[in-house]
């Protein structure tokens, strides 16, 4: 039995222990927020945070969650007013949005790790999140946006 805490609320589950923690996060939560892309850890779509630090979550066992918060893009800000968020629509940066939920989870855990990030911190951080749009440009913008407090 592994006890979970997702997003502020409790959950206890006997399945397989070294199942994705993307699977149960999408097919037994219904948090679908979080993408399916590679399944390889290569793409960044399936981002979010284990005891506040960004990890992909089709390579991350629902055992590795045991006792520890886990946030998916629902559980970041319960208005989805995360000042990335905000940015993020300020900016308009989705297109078609499929890695944005990642991008999103991953530019916050920047934020939180390093408020003041340079472009090389950017570009370090985001390097493992792919954006088939190619919104790079616009996800670069929204950061440090988000990082001035919202200021243009
Ligand atoms: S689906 Fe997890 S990194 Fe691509
Ligand atoms: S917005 Fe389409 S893949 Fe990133």
């Amino acid at each position: 039995m592994v006890q979970l805490l997702v997003n502020g609320a409790k959950y206890q589950y006997d399945g397989d222990q070294d199942m994705p923690l993307l699977w149960y996060l999408r097919d037994v939560l219904g948090l679908t927020g979080t993408k399916f892309g590679c399944g390889i850890a290569a793409c960044g779509a399936c981002t979010i945070h284990l005891d506040g630090i960004a990890v992909r979550a089709c390579q991350t066992p629902v055992s590795a969650a045991e006792g520890l918060p886990v946030t998916t893009i629902e559980g970041l800000s319960p208005g989805g007013d995360h000042p990335v968020q905000v940015a993020w629509r300020t900016l308009n940066v989705s297109q078609c949005g499929y890695c944005q939920p990642g991008q999103i989870m991953q530019a916050a855990a920047l934020l939180k790790e390093s408020p003041n990030p340079s472009d090389d911190d950017i570009d370090t951080a985001m390097s493992g999140n792919l954006c088939r749009c190619g919104t790079y440009p616009r996800i670069r913008a929204a950061i440090k946006q988000a990082a001035r407090g919202g200021r243009p």
